[in-house]
Formats: C-alpha cells, sequence, structure tokens
C-alpha cells in the first residue's frame, strides 16, 4: 500500500459522521441478528469502512452477489473492537507491526498492559472477530474470511472461492 493510500485511509477515518441511513438498513436486513449486534457496536468509521467494502464487493460480483459474501465483508473487522484503539492509536499499531517491533514482539504484548496490549489485540483483529462471530452463531463464511483477511498464505485453502477472495480482499483496499 503507497503512502498516499494510507494517508487518504487515516484522513478518511477521521471524519467522525455515521454511515449514510440507507447503508445502515442494508446492514440490518443482510445481517442475522447476532452478527447486527457485533457489527452495530463498531464507531462510525469502522462501519464506514466496512459497508463501503461490502458495496464494492456487491458491485464487483455482480450477478455472483451472495448474502453469504456480503456478510463477510460488512463483518471482516468486527474484531477490531476489543482492542479499543484511537484512530492515531491504529496508526502506532500499523507501524509497531510493520517497523522494528514487528509482528512475533508485537504479539507477545497480549499479556502486556495499556497500549501494549491494544496493539496486540489489534494485530489479532481478524482472529479475534472470527471467534466473536463463530460464538455469536454468526455466518461460517464470515468467520472465515475475518480469520484469513490477513494472511494470503491461507486463501486458497479457504472454503470461499478463490475469485471471492479475489473481490473481498481487493474491495478492503479501495
Ligand atoms: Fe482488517
Ligand atoms: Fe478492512
Amino acid at each position: 500500500m503507497s503512502r498516499g493510500h494510507l494517508v487518504r485511509r487515516f484522513v478518511a477515518a477521521l471524519w467522525p459522521g455515521a454511515p449514510r441511513p440507507e447503508d445502515e438498513a442494508w446492514a440490518a436486513e443482510v445481517l442475522d441478528p447476532e452478527e447486527l449486534l457485533l457489527f452495530r457496536r463498531l464507531p462510525n468509521h469502522d462501519r464506514r469502512h466496512a459497508l463501503r467494502v461490502a458495496r464494492s464487493t456487491d458491485d464487483a460480483l455482480g450477478a455472483d452477489s451472495e448474502p453469504r459474501w456480503i456478510a463477510a465483508a460488512m463483518l471482516h473487522d468486527v474484531g477490531k473492537y476489543d482492542a479499543g484503539l484511537s484512530v492515531p492509536g491504529r496508526a502506532i499499531a500499523t507501524l509497531a507491526a510493520a517497523g522494528r517491533a514487528g509482528p512475533s514482539r508485537v504479539s507477545s504484548w497480549e499479556e502486556r498492559a495499556g497500549l501494549r496490549r491494544q496493539i496486540a489485540l489489534y494485530a489479532q483483529h481478524g482472529e479475534i472477530g472470527a471467534e466473536q462471530i463463530r460464538r455469536a452463531g454468526g455466518r461460517d463464511e464470515a468467520a472465515e474470511w475475518s480469520a484469513a483477511h490477513h494472511h494470503p498464505e491461507t486463501w486458497l485453502t479457504l472454503t470461499i472461492p478463490f475469485p471471492v477472495v479475489q473481490v473481498l480482499d481487493a474491495a478492503d483496499h479501495t
């Protein structure tokens, strides 16, 4: 991801508004009640991101779009809730995982307290979200994509068809 892209994302994330009401209504229509609870506790910028990803997934799949793929797009980042990090805190978390601290050091911070622990939880948001979706009785495809979306090395082993995986991933980076 280019630096310009990261900056644009960061600036977009600072805008505090809620998603458009028609997009929120779409989430309520597609998601099961338990899935919707996980979605609704996310802050505005996370719901806006999830709905943007779901819209572009729906557009890209066209006639092949199905509610389970849209649910996977809407729920892929629900695990971010647990870290409770602000937008600047997330920037620090991303830099820590990519920089000198490295991913394994960051995950060892899970036992620590404060910001270090939040950074560790943020780094594992995919796995944490998958666990929450399963515990809530949500769709398998959504749990699978949450766990896998930052692990391209697993994508050929998923039950989600690879062309759908590619669409979900591309939509996450627009
Ligand atoms: Fe993510
Ligand atoms: Fe995402």
